[in-house]
C-alpha cells in the first residue's frame, strides 16, 4: 500500500527556474516574497469575528471564535463562514466521489471493503460510530453548533471530519533549533501533502479558537478525562479548513504545536480503528497541554488508533530559563500500541538521512527514507535555517507540502503559511511553491472577543 493520500499530480515546471544543485531534488526554489500584511475584519457575529489576510488565490480566513461552551463556539464558526461550509461540503464530496477509485487502491483493505460495501459516506458514518464511544463529548457539540450555525447537516460535518481517519497524508515532520538555525528560536515545519486539487484549498482557514473563563466549568463537568492531566484550557488555532474541528496541524498560546505524518509501518497489530481520532487527539493536547511531558502525558492515555508520525514543540515564552533551554521539540511514532518519542539523537543515522545536532525530521517517504534529498537540503543549509529560508530553500526543493505548507517561529510567535490554488489559472498549483503569509500568532491570540 502507497499510503500517501489520494494521487499526487505532476506539476509541469515552467521555463526559467532555478533547479537544485542536488541531483536528489527535483523541486526549484521558491523566491516568491513573505506576505507581510496585517488581517482585514470582514464580519463580527456573537461570539465571533472574521478576518481574511492577503488576497485572490492566496486569501486565507482567520476565524474567531470566542464563548463558555464548544456548542456556541461551533455556532459562531457556522455563522461566519455559513457561505463557505455551505459550498464547500457538497463540491468536496463530489469531487472525492470522483477520485473513489484512487481512494480505493491506496487505503488499506478492510477500509477499501467499507468503501466498497457501503459507499463512502457509510464509510465514513461507520468510522464515526466506532470511534464515538472513545470521543469526548465537546467534539459533538462543536459540530452541533457549526451545523446550526451554517444550516449545514450535521451528518455531512461529521463525515467530513472523519475522513483523516481514514485517508492519511504523507507529509513532512522537521523541527530545527539551536545550532542548526539563525539566532535562538525554534522552527517547525508543518507540510501537508495531501491532495493539492481539492476543492477545499480556496476555503483556507485557521479558526482560533478562545474558550473563556466559563469554559474551565465545561469542562469540570467531564472529571474524569480531564482531572488526570490537569488540564489548562487555552487559546489555540488550528490550520486547515472551516468546519474541519480536529486539528492537522495547530499552535496554542502556550506554544505548544503538533503536525502529523503518516506512519506506514510493516509492524501488523499496532493501530486500531476503535478509539478516540488523532486530529481530535491532537486538538486536545494542543489546546490543554503546557509543556512536553503534559502533551506526552495525554497522548500517552489516549486511546489512540491510527499509526501517525508527530512533530511536537514547545516553547516558554515567559521562562526564566536561558534561551537554550526554553523550548523542547520531539518526533513521536504515534499509535494504539506505540508510542515512541525521539529527540535529535535518536533519529535513524543512515546515508539518506543523517543525523543531526538539533534537527528531527522525518521526510514525506516511508521511513526509514532511501530519499536522500531533504537530508542532503539540510546539511547545504544548517546553521542557516529560517522560515524564509526554508520556504525558499527546503519546502519548494523538496516538493513537500502540496496542499498546505506552513513553518512556525516559536521566538517570533509567527506562522509563515501557504495553501494549494488549484484554481490559479496562473499557477503554481502546490502551496510549497507559493507565496507564504506571515502571520503573528500573539496578535491572533490576543485579539479581544466582539462586544
Ligand atoms: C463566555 O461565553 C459565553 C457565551 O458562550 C457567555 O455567555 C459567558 O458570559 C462568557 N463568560 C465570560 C466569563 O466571559
Ligand atoms: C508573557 O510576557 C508578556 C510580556 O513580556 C506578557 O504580556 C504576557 O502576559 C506574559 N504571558 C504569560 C503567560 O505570562
Ligand atoms: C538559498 O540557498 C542559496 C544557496 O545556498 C543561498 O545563497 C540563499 O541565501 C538561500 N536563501 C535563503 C532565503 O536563505
Amino acid at each position: 500500500m502507497n499510503g500517501s493520500a489520494l494521487l499526487l499530480l505532476c506539476f509541469l515546471a515552467r521555463i526559467s527556474v532555478i533547479y537544485s544543485t542536488d541531483p536528489s531534488c527535483s523541486g526549484k526554489v521558491n523566491t516568491n516574497p513573505i506576505v507581510r500584511e496585517d488581517p482585514r475584519l470582514v464580519s463580527t457575529v456573537p461570539n465571533g469575528k472574521r478576518f481574511v489576510v492577503g488576497s485572490d488565490y492566496d486569501q486565507i480566513n482567520i476565524v474567531h471564535v470566542y464563548g463558555g461552551t464548544p456548542y456556541d463556539m461551533g455556532f459562531a464558526l457556522g455563522k461566519l463562514m455559513s457561505k463557505e461550509i455551505t459550498e464547500l461540503v457538497p463540491a468536496y464530496f463530489e469531487y472525492l466521489y470522483e477520485q473513489v477509485e484512487e481512494i480505493l487502491k491506496i487505503v488499506p483493505a478492510f477500509i477499501a471493503k467499507w468503501i466498497a460495501d457501503l459507499g463512502l459516506a457509510g464509510a465514513l458514518d461507520l468510522t464515526y460510530e466506532i470511534t464515538h464511544p472513545y470521543t469526548p463529548p465537546w467534539f459533538d457539540d462543536e459540530i452541533r453548533g457549526v451545523a446550526d450555525g451554517s444550516g449545514v447537516d450535521m451528518v455531512k460535518i461529521r463525515q467530513v471530519n472523519m475522513l483523516p481517519e481514514m485517508i492519511k497524508a504523507a507529509c513532512t515532520v522537521l523541527g530545527a533549533w539551536g545550532d542548526s538555525v539563525i539566532g535562538s528560536t525554534l522552527l517547525h515545519v508543518r507540510a501537508l501533502d495531501w491532495d493539492d486539487k481539492a476543492p477545499i484549498a480556496k476555503y483556507a482557514t485557521i479558526t482560533v479558537y478562545h474558550p473563556n473563563a466559563s469554559y474551565q466549568g465545561y469542562t469540570d463537568h467531564f472529571h474524569d478525562y480531564y482531572k488526570q492531566h490537569n488540564p489548562q484550557s487555552h487559546a489555540f488555532a488550528n490550520f486547515g479548513y472551516p468546519g474541519l474541528i480536529g486539528s492537522l496541524g495547530a499552535y496554542s498560546e502556550a506554544s505548544i504545536a503538533l503536525g502529523e505524518k503518516v506512519w506506514i509501518t510493516k509492524e501488523s497489530d499496532i493501530t486500531s480503528r476503535f478509539g478516540n481520532p488523532w486530529t481530535y487527539v491532537l486538538r486536545d493536547v494542543v489546546q490543554f497541554a503546557n509543556s512536553v511531558d503534559t502533551a506526552l502525558t495525554m497522548m500517552a492515555n489516549a486511546q489512540r488508533t491510527c499509526s501517525i508520525h508527530l512533530g511536537l514543540g514547545s516553547y516558554e515564552r515567559n521562562s526564566s530559563l536561558t534561551a537554550d533551554t526554553n523550548f523542547g521539540f520531539r518526533g513521536i511514532e504515534y499509535s494504539a500500541r506505540e508510542l515512541n518519542v525521539y529527540n535529535w539523537e535518536d533519529m535513524f543515522n543512515t546515508k539518506a538521512h543523517p543525523i543531526l545536532r538539533d534537527v528531527v525530521y522525518w521526510d514525506k517517504h516511508v521511513q526509514p527514507s532511501n530519499n536522500p534529498c531533504l537530508g542532503s537540503l539540510l546539511v547545504e543549509h544548517y546553521g542557516h535555517l529560517n522560515a524564509e529560508s526554508i520556504i525558499y530553500n527546503i519546502t519548494s526543493l523538496s516538493e513537500t507540502g502540496d496542499a498546505m505548507n506552513f513553518v512556525l517561529d516559536y521566538a517570533e510567535n509567527a506562522v509563515y503559511i501557504a495553501y494549494s490554488a488549484p484554481d490559479d489559472p496562473k499557477g503554481p498549483l502546490e502551496a510549497f511553491n507559493r507565496a507564504h503569509t506571515r502571520i503573528d500568532m500573539g496578535k491572533l491570540f490576543a485579539e479581544p472577543a466582539p462586544h
